[in-house]
């Protein structure tokens, strides 16, 4: 008799990603992974990271490290946030209950998107650990200070406006694909709430997509401004970031407002050819002169990207599809397996960097690779 070889463990995030893709229905792994038009951007976010180099401080008398962030006044156990996804119904059974549930495990912090499969009520009573909301804002105002009110009363700590987003890029493995949310990926906080023509994009001039998109919501309202961040800031009551900034202009706006920068390019999935974060970091970071807090996201897939963020002047990173790869492929564990091997990851580079903590993490341990 012969039995099957033991499956080789999964120890990084290529390895869930493996995982993932095996598990997934071909078109819920195409919208996953998928970017806008060519995907240039979706391979500039991950090559940023792989243009810089690492230059490390020897003979420091480093012996263990710390990579403890406190943000907002909570402490997690790593700089590395969840960014908001939306319908995690698509990759596992118990949706965000088990991403909460798996991100808390492992002492991070899991931001929750507006299209959620579950509501931000069924969310924060599976929730253990901390957790942020994510908002579109919605054309109907009274109702995006509502969802903003349920989230914060069902436990959100902050409130992450995404704001690179008036209407949906051109995600072309879904219209290929013919993709359209299932009843387990639709937004539940939205349950009932009628959606307009497609007017978000029929308003700028272009043309309206095609009714199989299915992607693009109408109820974001593509006209925010300033003011409407302003707004929000006095109705939730809670901290907010933008989420979405990449020029260092709008991150000074923000940060003089006291609105938190959150860099982002939507991991590719908007406008291509959008420059990757990371490049602008440095910039962003002397804009915003510690002001608020910098968030960066976008192609992190390993420690050695996390410590490279930090010490270019973020306080905090977030990775999107990479904790979604650990959901489709484990459930709850995975997403806790997933982030204590980026953890894990951030510990050694910061071990055989020389830096006792991510305090430490400066620009100078940072240069183009050649
Ligand atoms: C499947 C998927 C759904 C997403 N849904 C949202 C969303 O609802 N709101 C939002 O602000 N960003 C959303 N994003 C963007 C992520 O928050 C984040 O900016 C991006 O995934 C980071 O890049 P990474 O996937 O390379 O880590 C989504 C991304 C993916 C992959």
């Amino acid at each position: 008799m012969t039995t099957a070889p033991p499956r080789p463990r999964r120890i990084t995030l290529a390895d869930f990603h493996a995982a993932a893709r095996e598990i997934l229905p071909a078109d819920a792994y195409d919208y996953l992974e998928g970017g806008a038009a060519d995907e240039r951007t979706v391979r500039w976010n991950t090559e940023a990271y792989e243009r810089l180099a690492l230059l490390p401080r020897v003979l420091t008398g480093t012996a263990g490290v710390d990579t403890r962030r406190t943000l907002y006044g909570t402490e997690l156990a790593s700089p590395v946030l969840l960014a908001p996804t939306a319908s995690h119904g698509l990759f596992h059974p118990e949706a965000e209950a088990a991403t909460v549930r798996g991100a808390a495990a492992a002492g991070a912090l899991t931001t929750v998107s507006t299209f959620s499969t579950l509501t931000v009520e069924e969310i924060g009573a599976a929730a253990t650990g901390p957790w942020w909301f994510q908002l579109y804002v919605q054309r109907d105002r009274a109702l995006t200070a509502d969802l903003v009110r349920r989230a914060r009363e069902a436990g959100a700590t902050a409130c992450v406006i995404t704001v690179d987003t008036p209407v949906t890029g051109l995600r072309e493995r879904d219209l290929r694909n013919g993709f359209a949310l299932p009843s387990h990926g639709t937004p539940a906080n939205l349950a009932g709430v009628a959606a307009p023509a497609d007017q978000g994009t029929a308003e700028q001039g272009l043309a309206p997509q095609p009714p199989h998109h299915g992607i693009h919501d109408p109820r974001i309202d593509p006209t925010i401004g300033w003011s409407d961040l302003a707004w929000l800031r006095t109705v939730s009551g809670l901290p907010v970031l933008a989420k979405g900034i990449v020029r260092p202009d709008d991150a000074r706006r923000a940060a003089e407002a006291g609105i938190g920068v959150w860099m982002s390019n939507h991991g590719g999935r908007n406008l291509d050819t959008a420059i990757a974060p990371l490049t602008m970091l440095p910039a962003v970071a002397d804009a915003v002169a510690g002001r608020v807090p910098v968030v960066v996201d976008g192609g992190i897939r390993r420690g050695t990207d996390v410590v490279k963020a930090l010490a270019l002047g973020a306080d905090a990173v977030a990775i999107g599809r990479p904790y979604v790869w650990g959901l489709a492929a484990d459930g709850a564990d995975g997403v806790t397996a997933a982030l204590r091997a980026l953890r894990r990851e951030t510990e050694l580079a910061l071990a055989l960097l020389g830096a006792p903590d991510v305090a430490s993490l400066t620009p100078d341990l940072v240069r183009p690779a050649w």
